[in-house]
């Protein structure tokens, strides 16, 4: 054992030698740039969302995600991702340090959705190896700033690299988000930001159709509050909000057909919590019939026959966090219970306020709660273990009192019949259109790679990749 630390101590002594002639900052740039470059988020989603909340709290009214592409006009995959927004914009030298890691003008501040200053940066190159950020205050010009990994990881190494970020310059708009700020701001930009991520080398979904539908489904989720004074767009198509809970009834998907969830009472508590701040946790609970999900009403939601919500209760499983108003992360265990399958009928949102960010464990990525079992404590002291209880008891006998279930239906209208193969292989409902039939079969199989093993997301992805090519090589 003792050989074994001196070998380490001896390693560490070589590794700080080197470091100390490279670089004598707190920080070595290479390794910590690449190392944050892996951290914290999900998926490209959560990162763009951090955007996100930086527009909303800059209080944007518009605010639009934008592809670019390849100068060779392929659309299938962006090489450009931009964040658009109408809000307030910065000066010149907060530019700057809105790039830096810690860079924040709202350090632990409690009343909105950034406290930590690292959202911006570590958002962008989750996903990017150069980011460019442009703003503009009412009244002020545009100005921006890029910063580019590779000018500091594998560039020219040695004592004289510069890894202090540039003073922001006058700046013009790139090319390809012409059209976007017309369509967004037809009425003029009087001030804003702009964020630019290229050298796109770290995106989840392999196609612009996939990333696009992903966002719009995900953002409407997290934001389903905050989109009332806010419009949020992806590429121009407008993000709706969507009720994890069914209870909002002008929400998308409320009303996709008869079926409604029903509602307990809602539970506020107020907590004390660290530092004397002072919060309340608001328990929102829904029960879904059991035919919620299912196209054909009788036969279960499965396959084919899932509907648009079918997806949003499979990802959002368990108990949904919200901080501030915007989803920040769901857990399927308690302490005292585990969430099964079944229980996708059962909704539950604990809204807390950021006061509560300690008892809560908020990561920096905003991204992830980890309860305290103090606040675990409380929120079984508010009813939380006998409303789980309660609304299980309220599917099952729901699925009890269920009619028996109708022979499959097999025919689809003409016009719109799937192939006989397929027909003999599915069960398809009565009137469920080819479209409607792929799209579903589009979000079976994303939501199955997004769920397992990086070889197999591998394996869904080329499949996906080699249809996309067939239908353009066939076009
Ligand atoms: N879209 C935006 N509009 C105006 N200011 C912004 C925008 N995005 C970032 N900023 C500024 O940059 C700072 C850093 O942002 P960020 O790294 O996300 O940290 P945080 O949101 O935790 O403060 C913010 O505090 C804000 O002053
Ligand atoms: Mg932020």
């Amino acid at each position: 054992m003792a050989q074994l630390h001196a070998q380490i101590i001896a390693t560490q002594k070589q590794y700080a030698l080197r470091a100390r002639n490279q670089n004598l900052s707190l920080i070595v740039p290479e390794s910590f740039i690449r190392g944050i470059r892996h951290m914290g988020y999900r998926s490209n989603v959560e990162a763009i969302a951090e955007l996100v909340d930086n527009s909303i709290q800059a209080y944007a009214e518009t605010i639009d995600i934008v592809f670019g592409y390849d100068a060779n006009g392929s659309t299938r995959k962006p090489t450009h991702l931009a964040i658009i927004d109408d809000g307030h914009g910065m000066d010149p030298d907060m530019i700057r340090f809105a790039m830096m890691w810690g860079g924040t003008h709202r350090e632990n501040d409690r009343g909105g959705l950034g406290r930590f200053g690292y959202g911006l940066p570590c958002a962008t190159v989750s996903m990017g190896r150069c980011f460019t950020i442009y703003s503009k205050t009412s009244g002020g010009s545009l100005h921006a700033v890029t910063f580019d990994l590779d000018s500091i990881i594998g560039g020219n190494a040695g004592a004289e690299r510069d890894v202090a970020i540039p003073t922001p310059a006058l700046a013009e708009l790139p090319h390809f988000l012409h059209d976007a700020m017309r369509r967004s701001f037809p009425g003029g930009w009087q001030s804003g930001t702009v964020i630019v991520i290229e050298k796109l080398d770290r995106l989840d979904w392999s196609t612009a159709t996939g990333l696009r539908r992903n966002l719009v489904r995900q953002l409407g989720v997290a934001y389903h509050k905050l989109l009332r004074v806010t419009r949020l767009q992806v590429d121009g198509e407008q993000v709706c909000p969507i009720d994890p809970l069914f209870l909002d009834s002008d929400a998308d998907l409320y009303d996709l057909d008869e079926d409604r969830a029903s509602a307990l009472d809602p539970v506020t508590v107020r907590v004390e919590g660290d530092e004397c701040r002072v919060g309340d946790v608001v328990l929102r609970y829904a029960w879904l019939p059991p035919s919620f999900a299912a196209t054909d009403k009788a036969r279960d939601a499965i396959g084919i026959n899932a509907n648009d919500r079918f997806p949003i209760i499979k990802q959002y499983h368990g108990i949904i966090f919200s901080r501030n108003g915007r989803l920040v992360d769901v857990q399927s265990r308690t302490p005292w219970t585990i969430f099964i399958n079944n229980d996708r009928y059962i909704r539950i949102e604990i809204e807390f306020s950021a006061a509560l960010d300690e008892a809560f464990g908020v990561t920096t990525s905003k991204q992830q709660v980890s309860v305290s079992p103090e606040m675990w404590d409380r929120l079984r002291g508010a009813g939380l273990h006998k409303a789980i209880e309660h609304l299980r008891a309220k599917v099952k006998s729901a699925k009890a009192e269920r009619p028996a279930r109708a022979p499959h239906a097999v025919s689809v209208s003409a016009e719109n019949s799937l192939p006989e193969r397929f027909k003999r292989q599915l069960a398809v409902p009565r009137g469920v259109a080819v479209s409607d039939a792929l799209r579903m079969l589009l979000d079976e199989i994303e939501s199955r790679a997004s769920g397992a093993k990086p070889v197999v997301q591998t394996e869904y992805r080329e499949l996906l990749r080699g249809w996309s090519e067939r239908m353009v090589a066939s076009s």
